[in-house]
């Protein structure tokens, strides 16, 4: 029976850079998934007839939001729901399957690389058609429809068995429960050289991937070791937990701790790597070496060549404003198109639509290719193998030999926790008024040559954001300020350093940026306003 529910306005359901993410403990209030999902509904004018994809990484309440959605979507009138079985899919292979399917659109519930569990964290991703994020001008209009909902629609009735793969009827909507696993593994197959990969394993070469517990055990399991042949026990905390096992599924230096002291072992493999929750994010490592995602991104386009799916050629490239510009010269060195967007996958969409770029990435661990319209840390993992297996070079000696032959961007990014988001605001919005006044001025070793906000005039639809402050110096060193879009609670001040050397190459990244970050500070006023007088995070 088709039931409506009186409701209130919640006030805080408006999207950040990946979807809404909030605190468990803040969505499992009574009707918050409701409101949200409905309003979602109501602001693409109902979904009557219309295909969604459903799943996600497998986080506490993920089971019980599920439920919810799919007595939803019957309720409103959806044709079909396409759900991973047992409601897990990564977002990598959400996208491909809604592509796939020309499904209208999805769901994945994730909180990405945040912790899960009843104290963790909880996220809902909305896809449109293309496979991507929703536009701002939608996410706006959901917004509003989140502030004034008074009711929504569901279907009064037991909940659905998810485990069996097939089809079913809840009313008059189809459930259709697909094996998402063997849908990415064949699309993996037609990108790469899978046969260069197996030999590179038969030959000896080592590699450890780090799942953290999270959605792409079963992937990594399946296609480094059932399929590349990767030695039994290369891919660890392969099986999905509500809560990750406690960890936070973040795939960097910090987050990776138990793959980042066996890659600094005697017991190091050729090759160490791992994803975060919902298997978009990437991080490599080679014996005692860390890859930043800005160089691999760079490395990755500079050897296109290499792999079939791209041999033929590549549109442009395009990454975050946030990130090092180490792809940008590389982009210049191939002739191809080069552009830099705000933070969030969404702009690199319309950029892989209108058939601008092929590769895209952001200095936070994603890298991504048009295959899809996320980001995709299988995909990435797969290209260095493909790389090693095709030059026979280390991951250390590859990108020793990029730095040779473009220089080397030094870059960290420092974050600050600030728990007043007030304060977090004015800081900034201070610094965007200081920044004219900034021009010509010389703090420690560095002079300032310009300073502006970024803003982005998309190529494609023409739209303009406005996404952090920008100091460049004259020594080509360059700082950008923003605000974290995905936190659940506070304020997160992100703070990205870059300098860029041709020769020399410091060795203590760290220590070297040192000087940036203190003039970085500075110009920020930020142990002035936070009393902070180092970075509560560094990646
Ligand atoms: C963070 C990253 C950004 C990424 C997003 C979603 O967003 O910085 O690059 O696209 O997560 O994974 P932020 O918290 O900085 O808004
Ligand atoms: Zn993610």
């Amino acid at each position: 029976m088709i039931k409506t529910v009186q409701t209130k306005p919640y006030t805080d359901q408006k999207m950040g850079t990946a979807g809404l993410r909030r605190k468990s403990k803040v969505a499992s209030q009574e009707n918050y998934v409701e409101n949200f999902v409905q309003s979602i509904f109501d602001a693409i004018g109902g979904v009557e007839g219309q295909t969604f994809i459903l799943g996600g990484d497998g986080r506490y309440y993920n089971k019980v939001a599920i439920q919810k959605i799919l007595k939803m979507a019957a309720a409103n009138g959806m044709k079909k729901v396409i759900v991973g079985q047992n409601g897990f899919i990564s977002t990598p292979t959400s996208s491909r399957v809604l592509l796939k399917n020309k499904a209208d659109g999805g769901f994945v519930l994730t909180a990405s690389h945040n912790p899960g569990g009843p104290n963790g964290d909880f996220g809902i991703k909305y896809a449109v058609s293309t496979g991507g994020q929703c536009p701002t001008s939608l996410s706006d209009k959901i917004y509003a429809n989140t502030l004034n909902i008074k009711e929504y629609k569901i279907l009064e009735t037991a909940d659905i068995d998810l485990s069996k793969i097939g089809v079913q009827k809840l009313g008059d909507m189809e459930i259709e429960v697909i094996d998402s696993l063997q849908d990415y593994v064949d699309m993996m197959e037609n990108i790469f050289d899978f046969e260069a990969i197996k030999r590179l394993f038969k030959s000896g070469f080592t590699f450890c991937f780090d799942a953290m517990n999270a959605v792409t055990g079963p992937y990594a399991q399946k296609i480094f070791e059932d399929i590349l042949g990767a030695p039994k026990g290369s891919v660890v905390n392969y099986v999905p937990m509500e809560d990750f096992g406690g960890l936070h599924p973040d795939p960097n230096l910090i987050y990776a701790k138990d793959l980042v002291n066996l890659m600094w072992s005697d017991k190091a493999p050729d090759m160490g790597a791992a994803n975060d929750g919902d298997g978009d994010r990437n991080m490599i490592l080679g014996k005692k070496f860390f890859v930043t995602p800005s160089d691999s991104l760079a490395i990755l386009t500079d050897n296109y060549k290499l792999i079939p799916a791209y041999k033929d050629g590549i549109y442009g490239v395009a990454k975050s404003a946030a990130t090092s510009r180490a792809v940008g010269r590389v982009a210049k060195a191939l002739n191809i198109g080069y552009y830099e967007v705000p933070t969030g996958w969404k702009y690199f969409c319309n950029l892989m639509d209108s058939k601008r770029i092929t590769f895209c990435g952001e200095e936070s661990f994603g890298t991504g290719s048009n295959h899809i319209r996320e980001k995709d840390g299988i995909w990435a993992i797969l290209f260095w193998l493909n790389i090693i297996a095709e030059t026979g070079k280390s991951v250390e000696e590859i990108t020793r030999e990029h730095w040779k032959k473009y220089g080397r961007s030094y870059y960290m990014r420092n974050d600050y926790e600030i728990a007043d988001a007030e304060l977090a605001n004015k800081l900034m919005n201070d610094l965007e008024g200081r920044l004219p006044s900034l021009e010509g001025k010389t703090f420690g070793a560095f002079k300032v040559s310009e300073a502006k906000p970024f803003i982005y005039d998309d190529p494609v639809d023409g739209s303009s954001t406005k996404n952090g402050l920008i100091v460049y110096f004259e020594d080509g060193s360059r700082i950008v300020y923003r605000l974290s879009g995905t936190g659940s609670s506070g304020a997160t001040l992100r703070v990205y350093l870059e300098r860029y050397e041709t020769k020399s190459f410091n060795e203590n990244v760290e220590k070297y940026l040192e000087p940036l970050a203190d003039v970085s500070r500075q110009i920020g006023e930020i142990t002035e306003r936070t009393g902070k007088t180092k970075a509560d995070l560094l990646t």
